[in-house]
């Protein structure tokens, strides 16, 4: 272990200590096995990331409901059927130190047409061709059972002995179509000014706190915008980033984007070097500015240089990485150790100008790179993209 700053260790609010600031951001696995259940292949796939040395492995999207599913093997824990799946997933995982965090996620529209009926905050559909339907606007009572089903999923992980959860608030899913005024036409206490749009978010938050207790680590991540006209802004954004604060949430990661416009895999990047490389690092200063709460940045993070950098000026707390992890399971420990400054990671295209657009391979790509680690596997940088197509045709139509 050298002397970067990377490898110190950083106390949350909660009193919970993480042994460094490298933290493995969400990225959904599509590895379980039928009806949402952990399979051995995601176990074994953590397993080999909890080698790998990042302070906390955040898993893929958990979803909290099995009538609203993302994607066609979403792990789903809405109940303790699983327990024993996940205390052996938190077990097998943790050993080596690293703390592993659950991330809750309602897709509510953002769902490509596999669940029987789409809800959401109102009636506007994604518009991405025609993949996505009109969602139900949600009733009042169903807002408080979904809040309730966070609250539920949370203390579920938190029995198995997962270290921390983690809402996902970004990326255009549920929580994110409540703060987006694109997405939240209500009228009610849910919609209209961001005190309302936020509230799904901050219930939710105090949902799993009261089950969870005060000495267990929850988070958010978050949109620093969605990048669309007349959506949800960077202003917004720092107004909701307060509440939460005074709320007592322990870390906030910031993203941005949504399937629409897929701001969080870089597409929207600058031309400075530094914000080439970490794609919302203006932001998260203005961030800094006006809140106390751990902040964590993911996006684009590539060089160890760019991180120490932004932890020595204390702009954030912690550095997020997604793709790198697919490639590279130990790059924590190279990175922690100096033997390694750098990773290159290169944008996954076809050549097709829609799929590329959508970012489809991007997600699709790594995804089968973890399905290779799963398996025992090493990585194969140079993996052709289209039977990464072909698989994905097959199960989507
Ligand atoms: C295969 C794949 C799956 C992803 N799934 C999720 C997810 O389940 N939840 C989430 O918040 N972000 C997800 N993301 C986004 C990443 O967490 C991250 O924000 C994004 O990849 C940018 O970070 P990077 O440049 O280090 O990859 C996913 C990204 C990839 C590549």
């Amino acid at each position: 272990m050298n002397n970067s700053i990377l490898s110190t260790p950083f106390k949350l609010p909660c009193g919970v200590e993480i042994p460094n600031r490298i933290v493995k951001s969400a990225m959904s696995e599509n590895m379980a096995a039928s009806k949402g259940r952990p399979s051995e292949k995601l176990i074994h796939l953590y397993e080999r990331w909890g080698r790998g040395g990042a302070g906390v492995l955040v898993s893929g999207n958990v979803m909290m409901d099995h009538k609203a599913v993302g994607e066609p093997h979403n792990v789903i824990i809405e109940d303790e059927r699983y327990l024993k799946e996940l205390k052996k997933w938190a077990t097998k995982c943790q050993s080596n130190g690293s703390h592993l965090w659950m991330q809750i996620n309602h897709p509510g529209r953002q769902a490509p047409r596999i669940n029987k009926e789409v809800v959401s905050a109102s009636d506007v559909r994604v518009k991405i061709g025609k993949m996505y339907a009109v969602p139900r606007p949600l009733e009042g009572e169903e807002i408080w059972q979904i809040i309730e089903g966070f609250g539920n999923t949370a203390a579920i992980a938190k029995k198995a002995g997962w270290k921390g959860v983690q809402i996902h608030g970004a990326h255009g899913y549920l929580v994110s179509q409540f703060l987006s005024p694109l997405s939240n036409l209500r009228t009610d206490h849910w919609g209209g000014s961001v005190e309302n749009r936020a509230r799904f978010a901050i219930e939710i938050y105090k949902n799993i706190r009261s089950k969870v207790g005060p000495n267990f680590p929850i988070g958010i991540k978050m949109n620093s915008a969605d990048f669309q006209r007349g959506g949800f802004t960077e202003e917004e954004s720092l107004q909701v980033i307060q509440m939460l604060s005074a709320e007592g949430i322990d870390l906030i990661e910031i993203s941005g984007g949504t399937y629409e416009r897929s701001a969080m895999m870089g597409t929207m990047k600058k031309q400075s070097t530094r914000e080439r490389e970490a794609y919302f690092i203006e932001f998260i200063e203005k961030a800094r500015q006006i809140t106390k709460t751990p902040l964590l940045l993911t996006g684009g993070f590539r060089t160890v240089e760019v991180m120490e950098e932004a932890l020595r000026n204390d702009e954030l707390d912690f550095v997020g990485m997604a793709r790198p992890f697919a490639v590279d399971p130990n790059i924590a420990n190279q990175f922690l150790s100096g033997e390694k400054s750098s990773i290159e990671i290169n944008p996954i295209k076809t050549g097709v100008g829609l799929i590329d657009k959508l970012g489809a391979m991007e997600v699709k790509w790594y995804s089968a790179q973890m399905d290779r680690i799963g398996k025992g596997k090493e990585v194969k940088p140079d993996l052709s993209v289209w039977p990464v197509i072909f698989k994905m045709v097959m199960e989507r139509g």
